[in-house]
């Protein structure tokens, strides 16, 4: 089901055997508050360590046989709406 975006916010969408895509108003930051990378609409951050370019996804997930689902994994996923009151740790 897709959902209705609202203009103003980020959205993170885990893509099946491959990056994170962020979308939306966001900055990336590093631990001391620094910009890292330019500010744009999207960016891909690796979720499979290999890229040469962290926190960015260079593309080498797929030359490394990484292996993700497009959604939540591992016993403690659940999903984190909104609506019923959930939160994520
Ligand atoms: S997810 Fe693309 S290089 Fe890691």
């Amino acid at each position: 089901m897709t959902e209705a975006r609202r203009t103003d916010e980020a959205t993170v969408v885990p893509y099946r055997d491959g990056p994170l895509i962020i979308r939306g108003a966001f900055r990336v930051l590093d631990q001391e508050g620094e910009p890292i990378g330019t500010p744009r609409a999207t960016v891909a951050l690796c979720r499979c360590g290999r890229s040469r370019a962290r926190p960015f996804c260079d593309g080498s997930h797929r030359l490394t046989g990484f292996r993700a689902s497009d959604r939540a994994e591992g016993p403690d996923s659940r999903e984190c709406r909104e609506d019923d009151g959930n939160s994520c740790r």
